[in-house]
Parts: C-alpha cells; sequence; structure tokens
C-alpha cells in the first residue's frame, strides 16, 4: 500500500496515457470548430487576483464562498492570501479584455480557452478539484444571433464527439438585474413566516441568493415551491422577445432545446440568456456545460458597459460521456514498427535504421536492451505493432534484413537499403503526412 501522502490529492487525478488519447481528441474538435468560427485562443493565468472572482462570479455563490482555492506565498511578511486558482476563465477573461484594451479591436472579440480549473469542491463521480474546460467567449456586440451561433458550434463540437444524442440542451431567460431583483424581494416576501419550514442552507440563500432556490434539491424547499412567484413573471419584455429571437435562431440552425424555466445557474454574472447541455438520462446534476449572457461582468470588474456572451465544458465530463457510448477516440501513438537486432555491429545499425524511419514519419522502436531475438517479437507483440524488422549477425554479413509481417506472421528478406521504401510503403503514404512536420505547422497536435 503506498504511502497516503504520496499519491495524488483527493479530487485531482493523473490524466494517463489512454486518457490523453480523448482529451487530445477533444482539444483538436474544440480547435476546429474554433477556427471555422473566428475564435482567437487566450490563455489567462492560472492564478488570479482573488477580488476578480469574488467580484466577477459573486462573492455569496458556492464557486466563491465554499470552493475557492485560495493561494499566496506564506514567505511574505504577512502571510499574502490575494490570489486564488481560477475556478473558471470567465472572469479573467474579461479582466484580459479590459487590461489589454480589447474594445479597440473589431467587435465582438471572440476568444476561446483551454485548461485547468480549480474548485475545492466535495469529489464525488464526475466532480474534481482540479478539472479541465474549453470555454468559449463573445465580447462586445449583443445580438440574439451571436448566442444561437455560439450555442451551435457548441453543439457542433458535442456532435464531433459523438455525444450529442446523449444531450439536451436546457435553456430559459433569467432576465436583468432589475428583474430579478425585484423577483427576489417578491420571493422574501412569500416566504415570510414560512422560513422556518425551510432548510438551514436554503433559509441562508433566502437572504444572500434567492435565486439559488429554485434548483434546490431539497424536498420541503420543492414543495413550498410550488406556489411560489416564478421568475419568468418578472422577466421584462425586452428579454422575453430576445429569448423568442434565440430560440427562432436556434431552430433555424436546427439545434434542438428545451426551455427550463428554473434554469439558473450558479454564477451571479448572468443577465438573460442562460443555457446547460444535460444528461439526458440523469437531469442536471451533472451538465456537461453550461454558459450564458454575461452583459455587466465587464463594468464590474472596472471595464466600460461591454456585452459579453460564453459557455464553458467539462473535459473530464465529455471523456466520461465518450467511453459511456462506447466511442473510440482515434489515436496517434500507434506504433509502426519495432526493429530488433543482436549483436553490437547489428544495434549500430539499427540506430540509424531506426532514427531515419522516425524521420520519414513511421512510429519506431527498437535497439531498447541486449535481450535475445525471440524476446524482443515478444515485446514487438505486447506494443502491439504490425511489422518488425529483424537484424541478426547473419543479416549482417550478408547486408540484409528481414521484414516480419506480425498478423499473418510471415517474413521476408531483402537487402538493408531496401528495408526503408519498403516499409514507407507499407505503412502508407497518407499516415505519414500526419507526422512529419512541415514548415513547423500542421503536423504535431499544439496543446
Ligand atoms: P460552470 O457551469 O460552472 O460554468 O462550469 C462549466 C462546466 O465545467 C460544467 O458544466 C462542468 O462540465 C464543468 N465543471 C464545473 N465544475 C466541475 C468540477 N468540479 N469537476 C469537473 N467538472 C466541472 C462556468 O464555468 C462558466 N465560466 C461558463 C461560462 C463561460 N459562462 C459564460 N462564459
Amino acid at each position: 500500500m503506498a504511502d497516503p501522502l504520496f499519491r495524488t490529492p483527493k479530487g485531482t487525478h493523473d490524466v494517463l496515457p489512454e486518457d490523453h488519447v480523448y482529451m487530445t481528441f477533444i482539444k483538436k474538435a474544440v480547435r476546429h470548430r474554433a477556427r471555422q468560427a473566428g475564435y482567437k485562443r487566450i490563455d489567462t493565468p492560472m492564478f488570479e487576483y482573488r477580488g476578480i472572482f469574488e467580484r466577477g462570479i459573486g462573492a455569496h455563490t458556492d464557486i466563491v464562498e465554499k470552493e475557492l482555492f485560495v493561494v499566496g506565498s506564506p514567505h511574505a511578511e504577512k502571510a499574502d492570501q490575494d490570489f486564488a486558482l481560477r475556478p473558471e476563465f470567465t472572469a479573467g477573461i474579461c479582466r484580459s479584455y479590459i487590461e489589454h484594451a480589447m474594445d479597440q479591436l473589431p467587435q465582438p472579440v471572440e476568444l476561446y480557452a483551454i485548461g485547468q480549473c480549480f474548485r475545492h469542491d466535495r469529489p464525488q463521480k464526475g466532480r474534481y478539484r482540479q478539472f479541465h474546460q474549453f470555454d468559449f467567449e463573445i465580447i462586445g456586440l449583443k445580438d440574439p444571433s451571436l448566442d444561437a451561433q455560439m450555442i451551435h458550434v457548441l453543439s457542433n463540437i458535442l456532435a464531433d464527439l459523438k455525444i450529442l444524442d446523449r444531450l439536451t440542451l436546457q435553456i430559459n431567460n433569467i432576465g436583468v438585474a432589475e428583474n430579478r431583483k425585484a423577483f427576489a424581494e417578491a420571493l422574501k416576501e412569500y416566504f415570510i413566516g414560512k422560513e422556518r419550514h425551510l432548510p438551514e442552507l436554503d433559509r441562508k440563500r433566502l437572504q444572500t441568493s434567492p435565486l439559488r432556490l429554485l434548483d434546490s434539491k431539497e424536498e420541503d424547499t420543492r414543495i413550498l415551491l410550488k406556489n411560489a412567484p416564478t421568475l419568468a413573471q418578472f422577466v421584462g419584455d425586452d428579454s422575453k422577445l430576445y429569448h423568442a429571437t434565440v430560440l427562432e435562431y436556434l431552430q433555424e440552425l436546427g439545434v434542438p432545446f428545451v426551455e427550463n424555466a428554473g434554469l439558473v445557474r450558479g454564477l451571479d454574472y448572468y443577465t438573460q440568456t442562460v443555457f446547460e447541455y444535460w444528461d439526458r438520462s440523469e437531469g442536471a446534476q451533472n451538465a456537461v456545460g453550461g454558459g450564458g449572457r454575461y452583459d455587466a461582468l465587464i463594468e464590474l470588474l472596472g471595464g466600460k458597459p461591454t456585452p459579453g456572451v460564453g459557455f464553458a465544458c467539462g473535459m473530464e465530463r465529455i471523456v466520461w460521456h465518450m467511453k459511456e457510448a462506447g466511442i473510440q477516440a482515434p489515436n496517434k501513438d500507434q506504433v509502426d514498427i519495432f526493429v530488433a537486432q543482436l549483436g553490437p555491429e547489428a544495434k549500430k545499425q539499427c540506430l540509424r535504421l531506426i532514427a531515419t524511419l522516425r524521420d520519414r514519419g513511421v512510429h519506431t522502436l527498437g535497439a531498447l536492451g541486449e535481450a535475445s531475438l525471440k524476446s524482443q517479437m515478444r515485446l514487438a507483440d505486447r506494443f502491439d505493432v504490425k511489422y518488425c524488422l529483424l537484424l541478426g549477425k547473419m543479416e549482417v554479413l550478408k547486408n540484409t534484413v528481414i521484414l516480419r509481417d506480425m498478423k499473418a506472421g510471415k517474413q521476408k528478406e531483402m537487402p538493408f537499403d531496401e528495408a526503408l521504401p519498403a516499409v514507407v510503403e507499407l505503412i502508407g503514404k497518407k499516415n505519414l503526412d500526419r507526422y512529419v512536420l512541415k514548415d513547423g505547422f500542421g503536423a504535431v497536435d499544439e496543446d
């Protein structure tokens, strides 16, 4: 049993090579759809002044109140706790928009980010303390077509990853701040005299963030809410029209949705449009992604009033869905050929051959140790390679090499110089083009 101190901390996990195959594929789909629609990649720091999250996401949200990873230097004169690991991207991206005067660029500015986020949540299935998000934001222009187009990009990504049919798009419009303020007051009034029937957490929420009551899981709260005023009664006509237009555009784009008047989201910055992709079978608990409009956020962070809309998806949850659906992510890590050798001279020749094969784009393993040819063959089998090149003492003398087809169990001897063209022929030109760097671009995966 390993020392518990030397294991991954609670709520974190290693992304092992078999999962990287999925992560890489997801990133590829994200980059592909982002480029098609003109989004540019941005990276913000993993930690920011914590005030950005407190102000942006909301001091009374779970994310800030309970889940913020506060960090700072214990070496500073007075231990400073000014920073927090990012629990999401939106607040940091908006900070960056202001800091770099992106309002001077053609609007809207479309940005996307991929990376780790941190929330000190209670770990459970699909809920981690360190996880990956991909995130899209459109800042600086407001139009219902932008909301609809962005959701369409998201649905295309989920379709590319072959999990769209497992999910439903839930969508709502929560109105503007004044609407929610009026609703919150009405809700508080409704609960006068009924507070004692509310579970403690919801009683507190009624005071700090009444909207959160709407997605409370507590049975007592849900019963009491049946006769309570609804948010929809307070949403203004402008927002209703905006919502109807977003839905119309979604229909135009062929994106199915479910209107959900109870959807409010857990971050305070939202205005009007909010949406989530839910697991068809499980309900809200494990949304794969979600987002919405945040027209007041940039001003809240010190910028001039600037509209924005965005979403983020949890990549671990997507990987889970892909595995559940039996989807294999295409894998470029397959080793094509194993070069087995025996004797010092053969080993030297093989080193050169292996290097040349690799340069030509053939994934090649070999010249690893001093084991017998037989045990090298066994190793090649375990690496699941299709072909082997064998170079023993005899072959060195004859200047030949043996090419073995591992699946067919057949082999043939050929002059050493013919090995390279023969292998290139076998692996296929199309495969090889994927791997060879062209002017430094195109062939390798960006992170
Ligand atoms: P969010 O709903 O808090 O929204 O997170 C988005 C997604 O991140 C969730 O749907 C979920 O898949 C994943 N996620 C969240 N917390 C965890 C966790 N503890 N473990 C694993 N996955 C998790 C936002 O973060 C907003 N910034 C989205 C947005 C962008 N709104 C506007 N622009």
